[in-house]
C-alpha cells in the first residue's frame, strides 16, 4: 500500500515522529484535557512508533489496558522494538477499517495525529461508535491546529500531501452525523482537540 510504504520510510528516518520538547508541553496540556485516566481501556489507531502509546501506558497505570495499532508495518515494528516491555500495551499491526475490535470494551479511542489520513473518515467514526463502554468517549487530537496541520501536509510528497484535517465546524458535523456528541473541543493554531461520546438515542415514545 502507498501510504503504508511512507509510513514504513517514516519509522526508520532520523524524524520517526517521536516527540520534540515543546510536543512534550503540549502532551502535558492534552493530559490536563483528558482528565484522570487510571485504570481505563484505551484504544490508539494509528500510534505509529507510538510516542503517545509510551504516555498512554503511564497514565492509565498497572490496572489499565492500552491498544495500540498501526496499519505500517515499519511502524509497528519500531514501536514494538521501543515498547515492546510494557506489560499493560498490546501492539498490532492492523487497519482502523478492518481491525476486529469488541463491542462496548473501550473507554477512550483517541486518534491522535492520525484523523488527517482515514480516508473515509465517517466509515471509521461508525466503526468506533460500538466500541465504546457506557460513558466511553473518543478523542481527536493533533499538536496543531487544523489550518497549521494542512499547510503542514501540502509540503510533504504524495501519498500524504492531500491528507486534510476537517477544521472544527465540520469534525463536529461529522461526529454528529455518525452519532456522536460532542463534549469539548478546540482549533487553535498549536492545538486541534475534540472530545465526544455516543449520542443518547432521543426516545421518540413509540414501541
Ligand atoms: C502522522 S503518523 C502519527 C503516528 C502516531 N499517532 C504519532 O503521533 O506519532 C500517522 C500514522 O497513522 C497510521 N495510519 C494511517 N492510516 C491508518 C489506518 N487506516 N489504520 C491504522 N493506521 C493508520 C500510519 O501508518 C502512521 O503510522
Amino acid at each position: 500500500m502507498y501510504k503504508n510504504e511512507f509510513f514504513d520510510r517514516v519509522a526508520v528516518s532520523d524524524d520517526p515522529l517521536l516527540f520534540t520538547d515543546a510536543d512534550r508541553r503540549k502532551v502535558e496540556q492534552l493530559k490536563q484535557r483528558l482528565g484522570d485516566l487510571a485504570g481505563m481501556r484505551v484504544i490508539e489507531p494509528g500510534c505509529g512508533v507510538g510516542p503517545l502509546t509510551e504516555y498512554l501506558s503511564n497514565w492509565v497505570g498497572p490496572s489499565g489496558r492500552v491498544l495500540a495499532f498501526d496499519a505500517s508495518p515499519g511502524m509497528v515494528r519500531e514501536c514494538r522494538r521501543r515498547l515492546g516491555h510494557l506489560r499493560n500495551v498490546e501492539i498490532a499491526e492492523a487497519t482502523m477499517e478492518t481491525v476486529q475490535l469488541r463491542p462496548a470494551t473501550w473507554d477512550l479511542a483517541i486518534l491522535f495525529r492520525v484523523f488527517p489520513h482515514f480516508d473515509d473518515k465517517g466509515a471509521i467514526l461508525r466503526r468506533l461508535r460500538p466500541c465504546l463502554a457506557p460513558g466511553g468517549r473518543l478523542v481527536i487530537a493533533n499538536l496543531e491546529g487544523s489550518a497549521r496541520l494542512n499547510t503542514l501536509h501540502a509540503g510533504f510528497s504524495e501519498p500524504v500531501r492531500h491528507d486534510r484535517m476537517p477544521c472544527l465546524r465540520s469534525t463536529t458535523r461529522l461526529l454528529e452525523e455518525h452519532g456522536f456528541q460532542v463534549l469539548s473541543a478546540t482549533d487553535v493554531d498549536d492545538e486541534f482537540f475534540v472530545q465526544a461520546s455516543p449520542a443518547q438515542k432521543v426516545s421518540t415514545g413509540e414501541q
